[in-house]
C-alpha cells in the first residue's frame, strides 16, 4: 500500500508558498507517496467519547502515515504524536523553536555561544527594570521574518517600541558584533544540508524577506562543531538554525526556524531539499524510528 501523508499549511502561508507546495506534491508522486495538501482550517481536533480525535471537514478520517506540518500549532503536533501519527517537525521542536525565549532557555548551559538575553516586556523595560544598557535589541518571542525586531538606542525609542509591544512577551539582547549579517544552516535530521550567509547593507536585520542578500557559505570545522552541538539537543526533521556573528566573526546562536523557508537555499544551491526531506521521512517510517 502507498504511504499516505498530509502536507498542512494555513491559508495565507499557502498562498505565498504555492510553488513550494507544488514541488512537494510532485516529488511525493515520484517517490510513490500519496501526499495530500490540507489547509489547517479544514481540521478540527480534540476529544470525542474520551478518545483523541482529528476530524477533516467535520468527518472522521483514516489517519495518514505521517504529517508534514508547515503551520505553527504545537498543540496539533502533540495531538498527532499522541495518536501515533509521526509529525515533522515534532511537537517538541515546534514548542521550543517557535518561541525565542524557550529556545534560548533550552540551549543555555550547553556550550553553545549566545548573546546575553533577558525575558521581559516593553512595559517592564520602560518602568526602569532594564538589565541591559542602551543600545539593545528587543523582539517578540514568537515573531518571524524580522517584523517584530527593534533596535532601541535610547528612552525615546523605547517609548516608541512600547507603543507597539506594551505587555507582549519579548526578549532583550545587546547588539551583536556584526549587524546586518547572519547565517542560516539548513539541517535535516542529524545532517547539515547547506548554509546560507544573509546580509543587508541597509538594515541591522539580515532577513531575506526584508530585502537582504543571500550567498552560499562553507562552514569551518569550528562552526560545524557548534551546529552539531545544537543538533544533538533535538530530534529534528527539517529546520534552519540561525546565527549572528560576534565582533571576531564567531557564531552566536540566534534562533531555530521550525517552519523554515527554503528560498535562499534554492537560489544558492542545486540541493533538492524537498526530495531529501521526503526520503528522510520514508526512511524514518521504515525504521520505525519515529516513536523511540
Ligand atoms: N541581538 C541582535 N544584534 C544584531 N542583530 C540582530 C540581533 N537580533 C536579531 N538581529 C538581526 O535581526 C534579524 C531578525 O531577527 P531574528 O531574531 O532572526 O527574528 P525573526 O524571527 O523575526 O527573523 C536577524 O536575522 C539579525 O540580522
Ligand atoms: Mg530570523
Amino acid at each position: 500500500m502507498k504511504t499516505k501523508g498530509w502536507l498542512i499549511y494555513e491559508e495565507k502561508h499557502a498562498e505565498k508558498n504555492k510553488a513550494f507546495i507544488e514541488w512537494f506534491l510532485g516529488e511525493a508522486n515520484e517517490l510513490g507517496i500519496k501526499l495530500d495538501f490540507i489547509l489547517q482550517s479544514r481540521i478540527s481536533f480534540g476529544i470525542q467519547n474520551n478518545e483523541l480525535v482529528i476530524l477533516l471537514d467535520q468527518e472522521s478520517i483514516d489517519s495518514p502515515d505521517f504529517v508534514i506540518m508547515r503551520n505553527i500549532d504545537p498543540l496539533f503536533n502533540e495531538q498527532l504524536e499522541r495518536m501515533r501519527i509521526p509529525c515533522f517537525n515534532s511537537h517538541h521542536v515546534s514548542l521550543i523553536c517557535n518561541d525565542k525565549a524557550r529556545t534560548h532557555q533550552y540551549l543555555a548551559g550547553k556550550g553553545i555561544s549566545m548573546l546575553e538575553t533577558y525575558f521581559t516586556t516593553a512595559d517592564e523595560l520602560l518602568t526602569g527594570n532594564r538589565p541591559l544598557p542602551f543600545p539593545f535589541v528587543i523582539k517578540t518571542r514568537t515573531g518571524r521574518g524580522g517584523g517584530d525586531v527593534y533596535k532601541v538606542e535610547d528612552l525615546q525609542q523605547l517609548e516608541a517600541v512600547h507603543d507597539q509591544l506594551s505587555t507582549r512577551s519579548i526578549i532583550a539582547q545587546p547588539l551583536a558584533g556584526i549587524p546586518g549579517k547572519d547565517l542560516r544552516v539548513y539541517v535535516l535530521g542529524r545532517e547539515i544540508v547547506g548554509a546560507v550567509l544573509r546580509s543587508n547593507q541597509k538594515s541591522f536585520k539580515a532577513n531575506f524577506t526584508l530585502g537582504g542578500q543571500a550567498e552560499a557559505y562553507s562552514l569551518t570545522e569550528e562552526e560545524l562543531n557548534v551546529v552539531n552541538k545544537i543538533i544533538e539537543q533535538f530530534d529534528f526533521g527539517l529546520v534552519g538554525i540561525d546565527f549572528l556573528f560576534d565582533e571576531d566573526g564567531r557564531l552566536l546562536f540566534n534562533e531555530i526556524e521550525d517552519v523554515v523557508g527554503c528560498r535562499t537555499l534554492c537560489i544558492t544551491s542545486n540541493i533538492n531539499i524537498v526530495k531529501l526531506y521526503l526520503e528522510f521521512i520514508l526512511q524514518k517510517l521504515s525504521t520505525g524510528e519515529t516513536f523511540t
